[in-house]
């Protein structure tokens, strides 16, 4: 494999590092162990530090025009071709959970390739809006919070505002 392959398999690792590294801290907290929680989130912040510097070495950030293209073609390709069928073999299983995370996202991909590509067509002349990101599915609403969340009805007043 070329040293780009190997960059971008790194990166992959070290970013799922990083998500698996701040679940475990979020559990040891849940059970009381708060050094053990400490050091997962330690380990989760070098592990940022190594995805981004092999994304960087693989010139895998570009302009922020080229970056909000990629981002619209990575969150259309997640809600148009990778969730669909995955959520169709996670039916078949019957694996609710499976269901039910798979739909989320599938649901808050779309919003968020439309949001981007938002962003991307007004980027000359930035409004600097506010973003509300539902905690539960990652649904994320555009300068106002709604009362419920469109995909999941969590409560507006729990979303969290996006600095
Ligand atoms: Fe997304
Ligand atoms: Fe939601």
């Amino acid at each position: 494999m070329s040293t780009k392959d190997n960059l971008m398999a790194a990166f992959a690792g070290e970013s799922q590092a990083n998500r698996k590294y701040l679940a475990f801290a979020k559990k040891a907290e849940a059970e009381g162990y708060k050094s053990a929680a400490k050091m997962f989130r330690a380990a989760a912040g070098a592990e940022t530090l190594h995805a981004h510097a092999h994304l960087n070495a693989a010139d895998g950030v570009k302009s922020t025009e080229e970056n909000l293209k990629a981002a619209v073609s990575g969150e259309t390709f997640e809600f148009e071709q990778m969730y669909p069928p995955y959520l169709e073999e996670a039916k078949k299983e019957g694996k609710d959970k499976a269901i039910q995370s798979f739909s989320y996202a599938m649901k808050a991909e779309e919003v968020h390739a439309k949001l981007f590509a938002e962003v991307m067509s007004n980027l000359s002349k930035d409004d600097d809006s506010v973003y509300y990101l539902c905690p539960v599915c990652g649904y994320i609403e555009k300068n106002t919070v709604p009362e419920v969340c469109p995909i999941c009805n969590t409560k507006g007043s729990l979303f969290t505002k996006v600095e």
